[in-house]
């Protein structure tokens, strides 16, 4: 399906492996009140060492949730975890569990590839494969056998990610002579080539000049519409200007082990976060006296 025929509204939700029975009937879509994301009780260790303990949040469809906190409090971890990156890390292990539209997206009988290409990620430093535009975008969807015309996907992803216009003459260069915001929009379009519900955000914009973060940022407003989206961010002003629900993560340290864990200290509506936030943590993060 196209991102235009796609309707958001009635997600596909047949996660299974092509050889296994799906988790869920196609003929009985989630509930459309259901969360995109439910989270509860979540746990990410690496190893014996536990690196985020007790996150419970539900993200809702066609929001920007932000994940705000001081380094190392395992928001990269947790977002890993939404389309299950960290399966890629031999150490890392999760407990708890991650709905997915009422899915576990744990659950064995769930595809692992499938759920990438649903829920897809955009890296802090841009990452463009060492091939032309064009085939950076058409990558997925010929992994996906796209049966549709690569020529107009390529164009509607790149336009969504507003980048058309600066590179539909040089189609067959390189990606890798763009300039760095070039290059992130390049990474955001080739996320949305593969159709995806839901897409990740790690820091998008911290590699960045104010004016490439500007563009980013307007992006992802013009999105939002018709995408899920999770960013981690460390830019304040980024998170309340972009973003619906917020999430502020701290770490606690361990006295015994000396080891820091990190925990989900307040979730709330974006406004609510910055304006009257309900923990004094989490104020003294946002006022900018910690972290
Ligand atoms: N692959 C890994 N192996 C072992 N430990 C890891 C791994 N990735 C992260 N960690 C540890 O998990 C904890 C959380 O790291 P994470 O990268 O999720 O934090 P973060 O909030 O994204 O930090 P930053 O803001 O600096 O990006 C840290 O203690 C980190 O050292
Ligand atoms: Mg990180």
């Amino acid at each position: 399906m196209s991102p235009e025929q796609r309707t958001i509204d009635q997600p596909k939700i047949d996660l299974a492996a092509p050889d296994v029975a799906p988790v869920v009937p196609r003929s009985e879509p989630a509930p459309q009140t259901d969360p995109v994301f439910a989270v509860d009780d979540l746990s990410v260790y690496y190893g014996a060492f536990r690196a985020v303990r007790d996150v419970s949040l539900t993200v809702k469809q066609r929001q920007v949730t932000a994940f705000i906190g001081p380094s190392g409090c395992g928001k990269t971890t947790v977002l890993r975890c939404f389309n299950r990156m960290n399966d890629l890390i031999d150490t890392a292990r999760v407990e708890g569990s991650i709905k997915y539209h009422g899915i576990d997206l744990y659950d064995s009988q769930v595809n692992p590839v499938e759920v990438r290409r649903r829920i897809g990620m955009v890296f802090q430093k841009p990452n463009p494969f060492p091939k032309s535009i064009y085939d950076n975008i058409a990558f997925g969807p010929r992994i996906a056998k796209h049966k549709g015309d690569m020529d107009d996907l390529v164009e509607r992803s790149l336009r969504r990610a507003a980048l058309w216009d600066e590179v539909k003459d040089r189609l067959k260069s390189s990606a890798m002579g763009l300039s760095g915001g070039q290059q992130q929009r390049l990474c955001i379009a080739r996320a949305l080539a593969t159709d995806p519900e839901v897409i990740l955000m790690d820091e998008p914009a911290s590699a960045l000049d104010p004016i490439a973060t500007g563009r980013i940022e307007d992006l992802m407003a013009e999105i939002k519409s018709e995408y899920t989206i999770i960013i981690v961010t460390h830019n304040m002003q980024q998170a309340a200007r972009v973003s619906d629900m917020c999430a502020f993560f701290t770490a606690e340290v361990n006295e015994v082990s000396d080891t820091r864990t990190g925990i989900l200290v307040e979730f709330d509506r974006t406004e609510q976060m910055f304006s009257n936030p309900s923990d004094s943590r989490t104020e003294n993060y946002v006022t900018g006296r910690f972290g």
